[in-house]
C-alpha cells in the first residue's frame, strides 16, 4: 500500500519547529531563530517560507515574525486574532487570524487551534498589549498524519479529549518547567494525548529550563507511559 509521505520536522531550538512538507514547502511554528541562542547559525536563515504558525505572543515564539514574514512574504500566517490584528499593523501581509477550536487550510494541512493554558502579552515597544489566548495546534496531513504542537502550557486533563478526539501520532511537548509543564507533567500529557511519539520542546535554552528528555524518559517509565522520546538537539530532526 502507498503511504503518503511525511513531513521532515527539524527543531530549531527552543519552541522552534521546522516542517519541510513533501512537496518542498516550508512551515515555521513558532518562529524564533535570530535571537535564539539555542538555534544552530545555519539554519537561522530560510531560502523559502511558505507558512508561520504562532501558539502565542511572547518573543521566544515569534520574536522573528515581523521580519522573516516581510523577507520571505509566506502565503498565510495563523495566529489568534489579536495577534493577526498586531502583526498586520506592522506590516505583515497574509496574517489568517482565529481563535480556539477553529481551523484552516494551510498550504492542503487543516490547523486547528486548541487550548493552551498560558498567557500571550504582546511586548511593543515599552507598552504591554493584550495578545488573546495562547494556544497549541493540531495539523493533520493530506492521508491523515496529525501532530500537535503545545506551545508553551501547563498539563490540562482535556488533553484526553484531543487525543480522543484528533487522535495525533506526534505530540511537541513543552518540558523546561517554569513557564510551562516539567517532564512529569509531560508523561501526564503523552498518557492523556494517547501519542506513540513525542519530541520535547522548551528546555535547554536558558539554566532556568531544567526539563530534560532524559527526565521525560525516566517521568514516562515511572508513569507506565508507552511512548517513545525521540529527543532532538537543535538541529536535528526526524
Ligand atoms: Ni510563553
Ligand atoms: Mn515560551
Amino acid at each position: 500500500m502507498l503511504q503518503h509521505p511525511r513531513p521532515t520536522f527539524t527543531y530549531l531550538g527552543h519552541a522552534t519547529v521546522r516542517c519541510d512538507l513533501p512537496g518542498g514547502e516550508v512551515v515555521l511554528i513558532d518562529p524564533w531563530v535570530q535571537g535564539n541562542p539555542a538555534c544552530p547559525e545555519a539554519l537561522r536563515r530560510f531560502d523559502r517560507l511558505d507558512a508561520m504558525l504562532i501558539t502565542h505572543a511572547h518573543f521566544d515564539h515569534m520574536g522573528d515574525a515581523i521580519e522573516l514574514a516581510k523577507a520571505h512574504r509566506p502565503k498565510i500566517v495563523v495566529a489568534n486574532y489579536e495577534i493577526c490584528t498586531w502583526l498586520a499593523s506592522k506590516g505583515v501581509e497574509s496574517c489568517a487570524g482565529m481563535n480556539l477550536g477553529g481551523s484552516q487550510d494551510v498550504l492542503g494541512l487543516k490547523v486547528t487551534m486548541v487550548r493552551a493554558d498560558h498567557s500571550s502579552g504582546i511586548s511593543d515597544g515599552d507598552r504591554n498589549l493584550y495578545g488573546g489566548l495562547a494556544a497549541g495546534f493540531i495539523v493533520k496531513l493530506p492521508g491523515g498524519f496529525t501532530f500537535y504542537h503545545a506551545g508553551d502550557t501547563a498539563l490540562f486533563s482535556d488533553m484526553q479529549l484531543l487525543g480522543d478526539f484528533y487522535r495525533p501520532e506526534l505530540a511537541f511537548l513543552p518540558i523546561g518547567d517554569v513557564y510551562t509543564m516539567d517532564p512529569m507533567q509531560a508523561a501526564r500529557a503523552c498518557r492523556y494525548l494517547g501519542v506513540r511519539r513525542v519530541i520535547p520542546i522548551h528546555w535547554g535554552t536558558f539554566p532556568a529550563l531544567t526539563g530534560t528528555p532524559q527526565k521525560l524518559i525516566k517521568a514516562l517509565s515511572d508513569q507506565g507511559v508507552n511512548c517513545e522520546v525521540i529527543g532532538l538537539k537543535p538541529g536535528e530532526h526526524w
